[in-house]
């Protein structure tokens, strides 16, 4: 078959090179992808939020399946455009409908949602630039330091914890006064909670799920996870602390109540849910929801599972997860991000990159890349990310800042401490 998948990340190239390894894959195109992706399939010229280009270019190039990779056009409400469309509703669309994807577009809904569910998850309320006042006596009940999310799409960013009460009650004034645009309108207020944080993905069918590896991420830019929040430094599976008892309660506890939860409240959803979980003395809590992979826990995620991902798809699609069975690869994967220096504030973009030939111990995976003039140039802060297998996660490491070291282009940065705390 056919199959369009939608992005242009470190996800994008690592789900595609999955992907292509299917013997039931005839043509894989990625629109728009990268300078990475042109290896495993062929990039098309189309923006995944352009819904009718992307349905124009289905129709024409006889597509079975479009995977989702980033959240905007899921948020957006991709899956229902094609559902809702004759010409189209016979097409596998990998993600959940617009109504689920609120999951993920809306912090208070995802909240709301827990609540409900009996999901555990920190307190919170959910406030508008008119009950400033009630905010305030809400964060004058809570502990420092204080958590303080916009309810919208913020591209990473609209989380901030705040050591003092009066920094806490100053930045939510200036979120209600736009500091997020109308994605900080309402503002969700949080008990703050301590402890190491865990990716856990699975892909339903509204119905089945099936559990694929978990995975760390380093948010942090600087090492000892310090300085400005980035899309992501580097990613570890499997997660030392996620063992068989521990995950077990996020099956029980987490999992399995939200896809009960979406199917209760008539939620259609065939897709990847991704829990941000938080290991608080042992008990697992949900930090937030996403609806799709995530970035980079995708690059790591990939080179640890077996199964025909294509497969799993086409059961996601028909319904039919409850028969898929899915293989993990024992060893350790880890991904090392390269990024522009200056990122995740202003970076130059263009320079030229040298050095894949040189890189025999790793896969590489193409994050913010561009091909011009025939030459590899960055297009993006981060750019490329360096992944590997190990039989422990310091081999795997060490595999991957050797290749890393190969790779060069001007202002090249990574952090050489990624899996430094487990
Ligand atoms: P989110 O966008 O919800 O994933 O939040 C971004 C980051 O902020 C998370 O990955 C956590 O590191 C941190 N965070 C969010 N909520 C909390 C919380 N209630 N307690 C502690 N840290 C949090
Ligand atoms: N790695 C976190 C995310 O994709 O949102």
């Amino acid at each position: 078959m056919n199959i369009l998948l939608l992005g242009s990340g470190g996800r994008e190239h690592a789900l595609a090179w999955k992907i292509a390894q299917s013997a039931k894959v005839e043509k894989l195109f990625i629109a728009p992808g990268n300078a990475g992706t042109s290896a495993v399939g062929e990039n098309v010229a189309l923006s995944p939020c352009d819904f009718e280009a992307v349905a124009q270019f289905v129709l024409d190039n006889n597509v079975a399946m479009v995977v989702v990779g980033p959240e905007d056009p899921l948020v957006k409400g991709i899956y229902d455009y094609f559902k809702g469309n004759g010409a189209l509703a016979h097409v596998a669309v990998i993600g959940p409908s617009q109504a689920a994807a609120q999951l993920e577009g809306s912090k208070s809904f995802a909240k709301d949602f827990m609540q409900r569910h009996n999901i555990p998850t920190a307190a919170y309320r959910s406030f508008d630039g008119t009950q400033l006042e009630e905010a305030y006596a809400f964060l004058e009940g809570l502990k420092a330091p204080y958590v303080l999310k916009a309810d919208g799409l913020c591209a990473g960013k609209g989380v901030l914890i705040l050591p003092t009460l009066e920094e806490a009650k100053a930045q939510l004034k200036e979120m209600f006064d736009g500091m997020f645009g109308s994605s900080s309108a309402t503002v969700v207020i949080e008990e703050f909670l301590d402890g190491i944080e865990c990716s856990v993905f699975v892909l339903t069918d509204g119905k089945n799920y099936v559990t694929l590896p978990e995975a760390k991420d380093y948010k942090r830019i600087g090492e000892g996870n310090t300085g400005l929040n980035t899309g992501g430094m580097g990613s570890i599976s499997p997660v030392p602390f996620a063992t068989a008892e521990w995950m077990k309660k996020v099956d029980e506890r987490i999992v399995r109540p939200t896809v009960e939860g979406l199917a209760a409240d008539g939620l259609l959803y065939k897709g990847f849910i991704f829990f941000g979980l938080i290991n608080v003395e042992g008990e697992p809590m949900v930090i937030e929801y996403n609806v799709r992979m995530g970035d980079p826990e995708t690059e790591s995620v990939m080179l640890r599972l077996k199964s025909d991902i294509v497969e799993l798809f086409e059961k996601t699609d028909a319904g039919t997860l409850d028969t898929a069975t899915v293989e993990f690869d024992e060893r350790t994967a880890v991904c090392v991000m390269l990024v522009s220096g200056g990122y995740p504030e202003a970076y130059g973009k263009g320079y030229e990159m040298s050095g894949f030939e040189a890189v025999e111990e790793s896969i590489l995976f193409h994050a913010g890349t561009a091909l011009k003039d025939g030459k590899v140039v960055t297009s993006g802060g981060r750019v490329l990310a360096v992944c590997s297998y190990g039989e422990n996660r310091a081999e795997a490491l060490e595999k991957s800042f050797r290749s890393a070291n190969k790779i060069t282009y001007e202002k090249k940065y990574f952090r050489g401490d990624i899996g430094f705390d487990l």
